[in-house]
């Protein structure tokens, strides 16, 4: 039976990158040729260790300033299609790829790569949850309630909660952000070759009602999460973890800093790579922060630095109660002993992170798939707790909802703060479970394998 040899493309950027390299990574563990493409901007400026898996490059279009010099990510995702696949063409052209793997928001690869006789099979980087919705909204399963009727839900479906409108993945709506994101959002499992898996970034325990729901309709397969752990039967001494592809520079100052901090003492706060909160919500932040007292580390990125309120944070930083960074080692920062709490906005490689270290969480978020999946952590795993805003859909957290939600993590009056690291560990278990040979997702992956083959011959 010959080999397959497997292209893999995410969309461009952190959060996508992560889980795709990581599973390219997992496919090269069972001596599966695999190759991580990226544009030429991110080729040329991001140093990668991506350990067996190759690293190639196509066009998107901005080789000199990747997404920073688009006029729009309207004007972005257009150009990454068009100059992508004709550059992407010639990267299969030349190569000995005999399948591709793509980030289902980008059909274009999957139109190029099946052009050129290459089997595409879709990968999503979100929740089943968020990816349910786009494919039972795109099929007319699934309605949100219309705009101006806060409060409404739709129905529960599918192992779906009923949700209200602003809970919705932001780009179901045409009006919504980024309209060039819709359309393939809509449509990211529609054009699948008939039979074709469909990879998830999520596992059983996590969302099998949800899953069991898409299999009735296509090959959905749960091989995650694809998230750098500790194998099961670690003894928790291995120091540092990473995807390898760091698009900012990590500061590891922040280790020695939580090295001299007790355990779960601290509450580590970072809303991913795109979320711009704002100067309102940076200043409730940091006065819920400091009224909850416990020791913080919270991530800035250089673009938001000017918003932070320093004044406030001035005492706290000196004293060495807070510390404040451009870019952490996020996985490195979550397995630390010291955290105790992570304060987040529920992105969904932050969520996979979180419960693959067993931090239980205080949910702010923000758009996208961040509220579906701070639902699921609050309610189907009572992993973390949400916080609240007097406008659901918009608007700040207030300072004591942040206050409150931190010390509910990481104070135990109530006993709730155990429950919810109890659950938390659980699914690191659980997920420390899967991803362990023989496990539910190792095995799918040796599945995906068997039909990669079968595909070829
Ligand atoms: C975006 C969306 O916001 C998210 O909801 C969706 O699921 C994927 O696309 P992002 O906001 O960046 O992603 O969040 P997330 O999915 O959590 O990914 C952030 C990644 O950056 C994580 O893998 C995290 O480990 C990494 N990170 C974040 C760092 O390495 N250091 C940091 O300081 C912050």
């Amino acid at each position: 039976m010959s080999k397959p040899n497997v292209l893999l493309v995410p969309y461009p950027c952190q959060s996508h990158i992560n889980p795709m390299l990581q599973f390219a990574k997992r496919l090269a563990s069972k001596g599966v040729p695999a190759t991580l493409v990226v544009t030429r901007f991110i080729a040329r400026t991001v140093r990668f260790d991506a350990g067996p898996v190759r690293v190639d490059s196509i066009s998107d279009g901005h080789d000199e300033g990747g997404l920073p010099s688009a006029a729009s990510v309207d004007e972005y995702v257009e150009r990454l299609e068009s100059s992508g696949s004709a550059s992407l063409a010639t990267l299969i052209e030349e190569g000995h790829f005999t399948h591709v793997v793509y980030d289902s928001f980008m059909h274009w690869v999957a139109r190029t790569a099946r052009g050129l006789g290459l089997p595409a099979v879709p990968f999503s980087t979100q929740s089943c949850a968020a990816s349910a919705v786009y494919y039972y909204v795109n099929s007319g399963l699934l309605d949100a309630p219309p705009p101006g009727d806060a409060g409404a839900r739709s129905r529960p479906f599918a192992g779906l909660p009923g949700l209200e409108r602003w809970e919705f993945p932001s780009f179901v709506f045409h009006d919504g952000p980024y309209p060039a994101l819709t359309a393939p959002a809509l449509a990211q499992f529609a054009d699948r070759d008939v039979g074709d898996w469909v990879l998830l970034n999520s596992f059983d325990e996590l969302e099998h009602e949800v899953l069991d729901g898409l299999k009735r309709h296509f090959k959905a397969r749960a091989i995650g999460p694809c998230v750098p752990l500790p194998a099961a039967d670690d003894s928790g001494d291995v120091d540092r973890f990473t995807y390898g592809a760091n698009l900012l520079d990590p500061e590891d100052t922040c280790i020695k800093w939580l090295d001299a901090k007790p355990p779960r003492s601290v509450a580590y706060v970072s809303f991913g790579s795109n979320a711009s909160i704002g100067a309102a919500q940076m200043e409730e932040l940091a006065r819920g922060l400091l009224a909850a007292g416990k020791p913080f580390l919270w991530v800035v990125r250089a673009g938001e630095e000017a918003q932070l309120p320093r004044h406030l944070l001035d005492a706290a930083t000196a004293s060495g109660d807070a510390l404040v960074v451009r870019w952490s080692p996020q996985l490195d920062v979550l397995a630390h002993r010291a955290v105790g709490c992570f304060v987040t906005h529920c992105g969904w490689n932050s969520t996979l992170e979180a419960l693959g270290f067993g931090v239980p969480m205080a949910a702010l978020p923000l758009w996208t798939d961040q509220p579906i999946n701070a639902r699921l952590i609050e309610e189907a795993w009572g992993a973390g707790v949400r916080a609240r805003r007097s406008d659901a859909s918009a608007g700040v957290f207030p300072r004591g909802e942040i206050e409150q939600c931190v010390r509910a993590v990481m104070e135990d009056e109530d006993g709730r703060a155990s429950s919810t690291r109890a659950a938390a560990r659980r699914l690191r278990d659980a997920a420390q479970g899967v991803l362990a040979p023989g496990g539910a997702s190792d095995k799918k992956l040796g599945g995906f394998l068997e039909f990669a083959c079968a595909v070829m011959d």
